[in-house]
């Protein structure tokens, strides 16, 4: 099969790594593959923020968990222990924004699957930058308050077998006339 649909198919959510950083190496070439996404009108609004300082890490992980719908104990890592976590942030003032962000994190995934480290698409990014904290960080990190959460990326290498996925939906596909 050819090596890109392979990769495309192969990739799963990982969340369990090994306690070890991904490397620099690495780190670049999937956030390059990532500025390639295709964006509406090729306008390149989103951001790819990069956090790999432990401290910071863990911060958001229990902010991302105080946005879940239900309850959930505190040592609950809803980003599983991963040291690098990437934020996709993009330009409420582009018409086409939420696709360009979305369109950026399955870059992300699936680049990262094709250099051997493991994901997960992490959700509540938006929830986390339209509160104050949220746009208080915007600012810090010199980005424009237009800008929203998209998503998360947990990286990492793999340190559990990939799931099987799910059967494809029968009617996934439908082709009409
Ligand atoms: C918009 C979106 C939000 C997601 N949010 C989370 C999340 O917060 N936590 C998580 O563990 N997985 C999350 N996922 C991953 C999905 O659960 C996962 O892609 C799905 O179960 C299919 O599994 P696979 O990625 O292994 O094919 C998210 C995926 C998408 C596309």
């Amino acid at each position: 099969m050819n090596q890109t649909i392979e990769n495309l198919k192969t990739r799963r959510s990982i969340r369990k790594f090994k306690d070890e950083q991904i490397s620099d190496e690495d780190l670049k070439t999937i956030l390059e593959a990532g500025t390639y996404a295709p964006t509406g009108r090729g306008a390149q609004s989103p951001k790819i923020v990069v956090i790999q300082n432990p401290e910071t890490i863990k911060e958001f992980s229990a902010w991302n968990r105080s946005f879940f719908p239900v309850d959930v104990p505190e040592d609950m890592d809803p980003l599983y222990g991963a040291k690098t976590l990437l934020i996709v942030l993009a330009d409420s003032e582009f018409p086409t924004y939420v696709e360009d962000g979305s369109s950026v994190l399955c870059v992300l995934v699936n680049a990262a699957h094709a250099v051997g480290v493991g994901s997960c698409w992490i959700h509540r990014a938006r929830d986390e930058f339209a509160s104050e904290k949220g746009k208080e960080l915007l600012k810090e990190w010199g980005i424009p308050e237009s800008y929203e959460g998209i998503g998360h990326v947990v990286l990492g290498y793999p340190d559990m077998e990939a799931p099987e996925p799910l059967p494809r939906k029968e009617d996934y596909i439908l082709y009409v006339d």
